[in-house]
């Protein structure tokens, strides 16, 4: 009796081994299946990126993602910064995360690693982290962007800034400095080798501080931006520090009703810097260094040709496409350009003098009221004297560190300058993991605030 239950235990307990390994294979199985559908759908997706998989975009949003993409991007650490992944975000974006609480550095990433990881592409745009959007809806894939990156320093934080807004249906331009390290313009190469419809302007420009060079870098960008297959809408141009506020769903939404709209500074009156454009300026270099600058002659400069007025801006803002190829072609904005090689900071005058014309037709612009009464949405900077800034500024503009990510909340740019991948870098995590995440749920914010602006209907 005895050993017929002893024998009955044994069996029963054998069979209890049996049903458990099997399920463990099982869902082993499983788990590499779920592995393998991922990687098939990303692939494919980078061969036939018109008919990548949509989302539909009512889902609700919520801050933290459990989706199998967000799991394994998580995992992979293709969301922020590897070093922090353990930084607690959402404290960092609660007024009462403070600086002490985040890390102040994480380690850099030499240009050179970027360039021995290019020699295999597949495995480069993995394991940077450029495919951890396996999806994209129908209306962003309806309406493509351009991007502008001018850099000439820290490449790791442009190879951060460019994940974040990287999508392979938009395009992307790289603008080096010439004369920067060689290494950096290896490193744009082989993103643009690597990361398809990212590329390198095909004339690079050696730049002046406040001079014609840097404007000249942007117009040779949209050249090639113009030629290129994808139908881009608007451009944004920017500088590698800057870094987005919104998705790009929600950037499209916006740009949408923008209707054909430039999204241009316009200051008139005292803060114009009048010497800039009233005096002829001109070049020269430091025999020693070979350094160029430029300086202001005692010759005074007639004003611009075919009647424009002279309206200062920012060198960065949103420019529509029938504008970028007004700019390229029309006799009047060529002359405009012309006239502009001999003014200081050229890239703040030229396109908001042609963005506010009210005698030459420009595509886009805005002539209903003063240029200085209507709002700028391209990008927030926090300029000293006027706006808030935890840490600290460099020429007057904010450096970001966590305890302004509130503040950057509540903006409605699309973008924030500055930051710098050494200071703070959690300011950067946290905004790339916030973005991540509403991206990865397909929700976009409420964009109502963008409609109706004075500078859509009235323009
Ligand atoms: C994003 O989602 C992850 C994963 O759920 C979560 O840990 C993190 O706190 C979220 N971050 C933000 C900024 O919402
Ligand atoms: C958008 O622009 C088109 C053509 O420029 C115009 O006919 C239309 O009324 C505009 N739509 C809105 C909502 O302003």
């Amino acid at each position: 009796m005895r050993i017929l239950k002893k024998q009955c235990f044994c069996q029963s307990l054998q069979y209890l081994l049996l049903v458990f390994v099997t399920y463990a294979i099982w869902a082993a199985a499983r788990w590499r299946w779920k592995d393998y559908k991922l990687s098939v759908r990303s692939a494919k997706h980078k061969s036939r990126s018109r008919t990548t998989p949509v989302f539909s975009t009512d889902k609700p949003y919520d801050s933290t993602v459990t989706s199998v993409e967000a799991v394994l991007a998580y995992q992979q650490k293709w969301v922020g910064f590897p070093e922090l992944a353990s930084v607690k975000c959402p404290a960092a974006f609660s007024k009462s995360g403070k600086n002490a609480m985040f890390a102040q550095h994480v380690t850099r990433v030499p240009v050179k690693k970027y360039l021995s990881d290019s020699s295999d592409c597949r495995r480069f745009r993995k394991v940077h982290g450029f495919e951890r959007y396996p999806k994209v809806s129908r209306e962003e894939l309806a309406f493509p962007i351009a991007f502008i990156l001018l850099f000439n320093k820290d490449f790791d934080q442009v190879v951060f800034l460019l994940r974040a807004i990287y999508r392979p249906h938009n395009v992307y331009c790289l603008t080096v400095d010439s004369k920067a390290d060689q290494d950096l313009l290896q490193g744009a190469r082989a993103l643009a080798r690597c990361v398809p419809n990212v590329f390198v302007a095909s004339r690079l420009e050696r730049i002046v501080y406040a001079g014609f060079s840097r404007l000249k870098a942007d117009i040779n960008c949209m050249g090639d931006l113009l030629q290129h297959p994808v139908q881009w809408r608007y451009v944004i141009n920017m500088p590698g520090q800057q870094f987005p506020l919104r998705t790009n769903q929600e950037m499209v939404k916006i740009l949408q009703q923008y209707n054909g709209t430039n999204d241009i500074e316009g200051i008139t009156g005292r803060r114009m810097l009048p010497n800039r454009f009233l005096y002829k300026h001109v070049y020269e270099t430091n025999p020693q260094t070979g350094e160029i600058t430029i300086t202001r002659t005692s010759e005074k400069l007639q004003g611009p040709p075919h009647g424009f007025v002279v309206v200062k801006g920012s060198a960065y803002g949103t420019f529509s496409r029938p504008f970028v190829a007004f700019v390229l072609v029309d006799k009047r904005a060529r002359d405009l350009l012309k006239w502009c090689e001999q003014v200081k900071s050229p890239d703040e005058y030229f396109w908001a003098t042609l963005h506010h014309s009210k005698t030459v037709p420009v595509p886009g612009a805005y002539t209903a009221g003063k240029p200085d009464d209507k709002p700028w949405l391209t990008v927030y900077a926090s300029w000293g004297g006027m706006d808030p800034c935890a840490t600290i500024r460099r020429r007057s503009v904010c450096i970001f560190s966590p305890e302004d990510l509130p503040g950057l909340l509540a903006r409605r740019e699309i973008f924030a300058n500055k930051f710098y991948i050494s200071h703070y870098p959690t300011a950067l995590h946290c905004l790339d993991q916030m973005l991540y995440n509403l991206t990865i749920s397909g929700r976009s914010r409420d964009i109502s605030y963008y409609k109706h602006f004075p500078f859509i209907k009235n323009s």
